[in-house]
């Protein structure tokens, strides 16, 4: 489903130069571009990232949310400080954090709601790659999604959505 927010408040622009890590560029491609806009969003929607690498794809995200928020995880330090670093705005704009801990560490703190959308692209412990680490990460996922919370990963067309049936 596309997503298709009209109006809402002036978007938040990033003027942070970040550099390259691991090869994954900190401006928005065309590839996570499709990814963001393929996410079912809406204004308020509260989303986690799973491996945002250096934060471009929550950044686009937080730049369509209005009461919303985005969480971006990496268990990168690296790719956190990146993602802290590019997106000052998105964050003081309290529509966007950034956290470094594993997908398989991943609980939520005391008082934070769930999560209606997760999405993750090229992350191992969620596309197959590594099955047990697979295992608990999407036990760590359910926990930490709301009512009707939906999980997507890369793989599709851009994305694929992840049965939660046990
Ligand atoms: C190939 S990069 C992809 C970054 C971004 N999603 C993209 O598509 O451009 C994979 C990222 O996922 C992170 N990552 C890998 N496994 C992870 C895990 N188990 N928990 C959290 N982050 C993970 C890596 O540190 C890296 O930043």
């Amino acid at each position: 489903m596309k997503s298709s927010l009209v109006g809402g408040p002036a978007p938040v622009t990033s003027t942070a130069v970040v550099p390259t890590l691991f090869g994954v560029t900190a401006r928005l491609s065309s590839r996570l571009a499709a990814v963001v806009d393929a996410l079912p969003l809406t204004p308020a929607s509260r989303v986690l990232e799973v491996g945002c690498g250096p934060g471009a794809a929550s950044r686009a995200v937080a730049q369509r949310l209005e009461t919303g928020f985005v969480l971006a995880i990496d268990r990168s330090a690296a790719a956190i400080a990146q993602a802290r670093a590019g997106s000052k705005a998105e964050i003081a704009s309290g529509r966007m954090g950034v956290r470094c801990v594993a997908v398989e560490s991943f609980v939520l703190e005391p008082g934070e709601p769930g999560f209606d959308i997760v999405f993750a692209v090229r992350v191992g412990a969620l596309d197959g790659r590594h099955p047990a680490a697979g295992h608990q990460a999407m036990q760590r996922l359910l926990a930490a999604l709301a009512p009707g919370g939906r999980v997507f990963i890369d793989g599709g067309d851009p994305l694929q959505e992840l049965s939660l049936d046990s």
